[in-house]
């Protein structure tokens, strides 16, 4: 397979292992990882969706280290999770034989997902759309969730939008290039990769898409998922969180 801009995250988590953290965040336990309020999203959707979670099947597209797939076993689902990060799966495999939790780790490209060969009743998208930046590659990703749900099941999409301020949202995320058309572009060292650019003799890198919510909503649309529930989260001088319950 040819090489894309999504192996960039490859090395964060290279980066992430030696400094000795488990993931995101400076995160040192299993506990550190994720944040509050995500958390408790988490925790509210499982409980209003399923009446029993137990030995129900979640696939967390894009896991990492395994954030999302960690809180999804505890709460006693049968959980697979997908990053293309070998090395954020190997942490995740290590942390799950310390937790004594069965977590099905693959290393995978979530533009790829049927490629599994396997149906869920829960897919929760943690904050992986928005590092997939061009439309014909999110597609593939929102197709591949809709044909790899099960009849009544829900795909949670948990991903970052453009506040209501973008000006602001450019300030805080200075060197990095953020261009009209929403894509963020970190620089790069020359490459074939897809989505590697060169712009006045600097290369970039595509690094993430930054959509109004508006946009992210025609996208799920457009792939055939119905919106069951929306949320918005503002954040300081940060992306807004868009929580979208889809079916
Ligand atoms: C912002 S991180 C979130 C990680 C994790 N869900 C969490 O909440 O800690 C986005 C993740 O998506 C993964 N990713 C990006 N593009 C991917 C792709 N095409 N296939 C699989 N995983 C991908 C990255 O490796 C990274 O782990």
């Amino acid at each position: 397979m040819d090489k894309s801009y999504y192996h960039a995250h490859e090395s964060a988590y290279k980066e992430i292992k030696t400094k000795g953290f488990v993931g995101w965040g400076n995160a040192k336990t299993l506990n550190d990882l994720g944040d509050a309020v995500t958390k408790q999203y988490l925790q509210e959707t499982v409980e209003k969706y399923f009446t029993n979670p137990q030995g129900k099947t979640a696939l967390d597209v894009g896991c990492g280290t395994g954030t999302t797939a960690f809180m999804l076993a505890q709460m006693g689902m049968d959980v697979t999770g997908i990053d293309i990060s070998e090395t954020a799966i190997g942490m995740g495999q290590d942390l799950s034989r310390a937790q004594n939790l069965n977590i099905n780790f693959i290393a995978g490209d979530v533009l790829e997902l049927e490629k599994l060969n396997q149906k869920f009743d829960l897919i929760y998208d943690s904050h992986c759309l928005h590092c997939i930046v061009f439309d014909e590659d999110r597609q593939k990703v929102l197709t591949g969730a809709k044909k790899s749900l099960n009849e009544g099941g829900i795909f949670v999409l948990d991903t970052m939008v453009m506040p209501n301020e973008p000006h602001n949202l450019k300030a805080g995320f200075e060197p990095l290039r953020f261009d009209d058309d929403y894509i963020l572009w970190h620089k790069t060292k020359p490459s074939a990769m897809k989505g590697v650019v060169e712009i006045n003799g600097q290369h970039w890198c595509a690094q993430r898409r930054i959509y109004p919510a508006h946009v992210v909503i025609a996208e799920v649309a457009k792939a055939g998922f119905v919106t069951v529930s929306h949320r918005l989260d503002a954040q300081d001088n940060e992306p807004s969180m868009l929580r979208l319950i889809l079916r």
